[in-house]
């Protein structure tokens, strides 16, 4: 089907998407909050279409749109009269509102739960549409299931084109994330998703509510989700997301230690250190950071970047909505790069000391980040599992377990293998190992060790103070690992030749422990002060 470009501003735009809805076509419209993909809300055979063309999951309800107060009514059991509070102050605006639903509701549009959602929008151009054509319009947002919401009508066509009858231009969606849904199904209402609308100002009218847990955590495999909408990943580019919490000077200091090329996704002024960067609204306002996000992840896509550090929003007013979308973007991925503690990396070649220089640190209070024990948990992660299988091949997971010494054999056989499997597993060690630092500080720890073989080439570095590197001659090393692990000395050799030369490791510590046969005790009580 050729989809129809819309411009709101021509005179008879609102008319031809009125009759498309009129006759059970699919037009995606303009709203406040993000475009919305409607259909007639009366008539399931239309509404079954906006579920194919966005390839949206059968159990996730839709919410309708009206423009008046009156058309509710039929919509629903009885009016809440609670609906005409909330009614007087947010609407139109960005707010929904569950309610039990009427028979007149088709089950296509409640996903056959017993309830229905209604939202008043207040962009003129979709309550035009909605008064043109007479009828109550379901719509979700016009995307293709899974992708970020569209804010401007590019992003429409960028996913749905030649799926639906018409797109209608309305220019930039002005608040940029979805609307509030609130429940008066439950008491006290539960705050659903969060939105334009913040739980205090729903309070004002409402009195206490609950937020469902869902919100800001992932859903545990088997729960049943208050808001089906909210089980999906979602909002997400093709690009892995990650939430980075703390300073911009950290997070500069984290980004720019990367290997490889990530996109910041930054704020305004903050773009100019980096090689790719989007900035998205300004440091400190949640209004503008709403206003962008969804484009700004669209745009990691487009400028073809493969991962993308997103600085953390605002935590309040409509940023716990942005909040909220990246989280799911995100797949819950978050790093916090504040860090209260000391944190000492801690290096050097095989067969060099570093383990023992770790145990008499840890001795003194140190907790230590062991970032081999941390690379077998990476691969526990189900995430890192399906990119894994992806790269490697399903048979890699054998009756649900993943077989680390085939996954070894394939990785290893070429060295864009082996670095396929770094670039899949880093990150997730990465994440792991400032967690740990975080539980480390919490329990008490008077500082963290970062154990890394390879500290200087993972952006881990950034996160540590100051670097120690133990060093050892060849010799001395090449026996040690031939006595730890019981290998031909050849062996030994290929390990150690495998490995950067000492001056790799030297250049860039601030503390060289010699482990020659040198008392390292001595050396580290001195450097402890
Ligand atoms: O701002 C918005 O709300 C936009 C614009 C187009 O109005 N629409 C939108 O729709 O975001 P959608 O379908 O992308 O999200 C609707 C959310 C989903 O999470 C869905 O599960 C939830 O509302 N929802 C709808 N009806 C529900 C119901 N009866 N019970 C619980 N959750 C419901
Ligand atoms: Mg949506």
């Amino acid at each position: 089907m050729k989809t129809l470009y819309l411009n709101s501003n021509e005179k008879n735009s609102i008319n031809t998407a009125a009759e498309i809805l009129k006759n059970g076509g699919l037009v995606a419209i303009p709203t406040e909050t993000v475009y919305g993909l409607a259909a007639n809300a009366l008539d399931g055979e239309a509404v079954r279409k906006i579920f194919i063309a966005k390839g949206r999951p059968q159990d996730n309800p839709l919410i309708v749109h009206v423009a008046s107060l009156e058309e509710i009514e039929p919509l629903v059991e009885k009016v809440d009269p609670r609906v005409y509070a909330l009614a007087e102050k947010y609407w139109p605006g960005p707010l929904t509102v569950i309610m039990k639903k009427s028979a007149l509701v088709p089950d296509e549009v409640s996903a056959g739960l017993d309830t229905v959602a209604i939202r008043m929008p207040s962009h003129e151009c979709a309550r035009e549409i909605i008064e043109k054509s007479g009828l109550p319009l379901a719509a979700p947002s016009a995307n293709a299931s899974g992708k970020p919401s569209p804010t401007k009508a590019s992003h429409v066509i960028e996913d749905l084109d030649g799926k639906i009858d018409a797109v209608v231009d309305g220019g930039e969606s002005a608040v940029g994330v979805e609307s509030t849904v609130v429940t008066l199904a439950t008491d006290p209402p539960t705050l659903l998703r969060p939105g334009g609308i913040t739980p205090e100002q729903l309070e004002e009218v409402l009195g206490a509510i609950q937020i469902s847990p869902a919100v800001f955590e992932k859903l545990r495999e088997g729960e049943k989700a208050e808001s089906p909408g909210m089980k999906y990943k979602h909002y997400a580019p093709a690009a892995q997301v990650t939430i980075i919490k703390g300073s911009f000077e950290n997070y500069k200091k984290f980004l720019l230690a990367h290997k490889e090329t990530v996109c910041a996704v930054c704020f305004e002024g903050e773009g100019k250190y980096f090689e790719k960067y989007i900035e998205y609204g300004k440091e400190n306002d949640d209004i503008s950071q709403a206003h962008k996000i969804f484009d700004a992840l669209r745009e990691v896509d487009a400028i073809g970047c493969k991962k993308a550090f997103v600085r953390c929003p605002v935590s309040s007013g409509v940023g716990l909505a942005v909040y909220n979308r990246l989280l799911r973007s995100a797949a819950f991925r978050v790093i916090d790069l504040d860090i209260g503690i000391p944190v000492i990396g801690l290096t050097g070649q095989t067969g060099a000391g570093k383990t023992t220089v770790a145990a008499i640190l840890a001795e003194k209070g140190c907790h230590i980040v062991d970032t081999d024990i941390l690379a077998r948990k990476a691969v526990e992660n189900s995430e890192v599992i399906g990119m894994l299988c992806e790269r490697f091949g399903g048979d890699i997971v054998k009756g649900g377990v993943l077989d680390r010494r085939e996954l070894a054999r394939r990785a290893f056989a070429s060295s864009e293998g082996t670095s396929a499997l770094s670039a899949i597993t880093h990150p997730e060690i990465t994440r792991l190992a400032i967690e740990e630092i975080h539980t480390a500080e919490k329990n008490g720890a008077k500082a963290a060790v970062v154990d890394a073989a390879l500290l200087y080439d993972s952006p881990l570095v950034a996160v540590c103070d100051k670097n120690i590197c133990v060093v050892a001659d060849q010799k001395i090393r090449l026996e040690r690992i031939m006595n730890r692990d019981s290998i031909s000395e050849t062996d030994a050799k290929l390990r150690i030749n495998a490995q950067p030369p000492t001056e790799y490791y030297t250049e860039k510590s601030d503390i060289i422990i010699n482990n020659n046969g040198e008392d390292i005790e001595e050396q580290i009580a001195e450097l402890m002060g």
